[in-house]
């Protein structure tokens, strides 16, 4: 009763300020509408409401503090669970900086390969050119907008499928159609939007904050800015592009992305009472975290029984990175599985399983199949705790909760990495 007491007096301390401005302001601009006119009211109106949102966000984000040590610190509160303009800060100031994951570099392993997605409200495509260069782009047609290609393949260049205006996959407007008369119009100037890209491995990343010039070279920087001190640590691990391709699992879960990254950051805390499979696959004595720059890692030893005709799935151990803000890698045993977190709204979120094994196992159908199916036995699990956890923030009677300090200090570093990117 105390926490929803609380958090009322909160919202309404937070809300009052912004509603006597806006109130002021609007009076201002009534008494100046002799001098301005109709569009500059509208204007002023816009800028007033983001700055207000803006000063609203901060105060939500402004309820966690990053600097209380993990015994005493309450985690961050509901509203950054459920919150439209808190999603909106996110999007804008998580997911629009720094290198992303994306896809994986097998999706465009020979020229002419592309694929397509979408991260936030951000459109992207990917390509490989007929010189073996990597491409990216927004996937938007530079005449009305239209999206230009979807899913992936090969194309020898992308027609928009509105008008037919043709672009290579360099970018270049090589084509648009039936504009005789147009003037003032220089067809070099409407060549798609680039957008910076890069490889680590097995894995394709873009930076949506980069301007980049049509031509520019792939990003080769990346390991050292995508991972930190880490880079080297994962490709020992035998996180590399030795692995083979398998196939993908996609998830579509009712909750916000943090809460899939809650879940996966508790150090192993919900394995023995939420996935009883497999938890007796692994020995959760041996549960390890450390934290590194923007990484975390978690580890496990498995209880293995590989022999000759008997492979296990874990393996001797089993290896759980997080790369902030929304990937993970896990290696274990010979597979290698990746998750994506995409966020798709305030409450809303899909999760993308990338499935790799080592090479030489990569024809072994029953070992792949009996391990795919034990592999989303778990999924399905983590699924249904998600969605059960978001609907649990949504209720009047959740605000914070607290930190099990001994295990969940990867949750906590997740935690202040996101306070810190949120922070003007
Ligand atoms: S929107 Fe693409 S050609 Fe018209």
């Amino acid at each position: 009763m105390a926490m929803t007491m609380s958090t009322a007096t909160t919202t309404a301390a937070l809300l009052k300020p912004m509603i006597t401005t806006h109130r002021f302001l609007l009076l201002q601009t009534k008494r100046h509408a002799s001098i301005i006119t109709q569009q500059q009211r509208g204007s002023l109106v816009v800028a007033i409401s983001v700055l207000q949102t803006d000063h609203y966000c901060q105060k939500l984000v402004d309820e966690f503090d990053p600097n209380i040590p993990i015994e005493k610190a309450l985690t961050p509160p509901s509203s950054w669970y459920t919150d439209p303009s808190f999603y909106d800060l996110e999007l804008h100031r998580v997911f629009y900086k720094g290198w992303q994951a994306v896809g994986y570099t097998e999706q465009i392993k020979n020229p002419y390969d592309f694929f397509t997605g979408r991260l936030g409200n951000v459109e992207f495509l990917v390509c490989r050119d007929d010189d073996g260069k990597i491409h990216a782009f927004h996937n938007v047609c530079r005449h009305h907008a239209s999206l230009l290609a979807s899913g992936n393949g090969q194309k020898s260049c992308f027609v928009c499928p509105y008008h037919g205006w043709t672009y290579g996959l360099d970018g270049a407007l090589l084509k648009a159609t039936r504009i005789t008369g147009i003037q003032n119009f220089d067809v070099n100037e409407f060549g798609l939007k680039p957008l910076k890209v890069g490889t680590w491995g097995p894995f394709v990343l873009l930076n949506l904050d980069k301007e980049i010039l049509p031509q520019q070279e792939v990003d080769n920087t990346v390991g050292s800015e995508w991972l930190g001190s880490c880079s080297e640590l994962l490709s020992a691990s035998g996180v590399d592009s030795s692995l083979s391709y398998l196939c993908r699992r996609v998830y579509d879960i009712e909750c916000n992305w943090k809460v899939f990254c809650d879940n996966y950051l508790d150090g192993g805390y919900h394995v023995p009472y939420a996935h009883k499979g497999l938890a007796s696959g692994l020995e959760l004595n041996s549960y390890s975290t450390t934290i590194h720059e923007k990484v975390s890692i978690q580890s496990c030893d498995g209880g293995s029984t590989e022999s000759e005709d008997d492979i296990d799935r874990l393996g001797s151990k089993a290896l759980y990175a997080f790369i902030y803000p929304n990937f993970m890698i896990n290696r274990y045993g010979p597979w290698m599985d990746t998750n994506l977190v995409l966020p798709l709204g305030p409450r809303k979120c899909q999760v993308i399983f990338d499935y790799f094994i080592e090479a030489h196992l990569k024809d072994d159908k029953d070992f792949i199949e009996r391990s795919l199916v034990d592999s989303e036995s778990v999924q399905i699990e983590d699924v249904v705790l998600c969605q059960g956890v978001q609907r649990g923030l949504e209720t009047p009677a959740y605000c914070s909760g607290r930190y099990a300090p001994a295990v969940e200090n990867a949750m906590h570093h997740f935690h202040q990495l996101l306070h810190n990117n949120l922070k003007e």
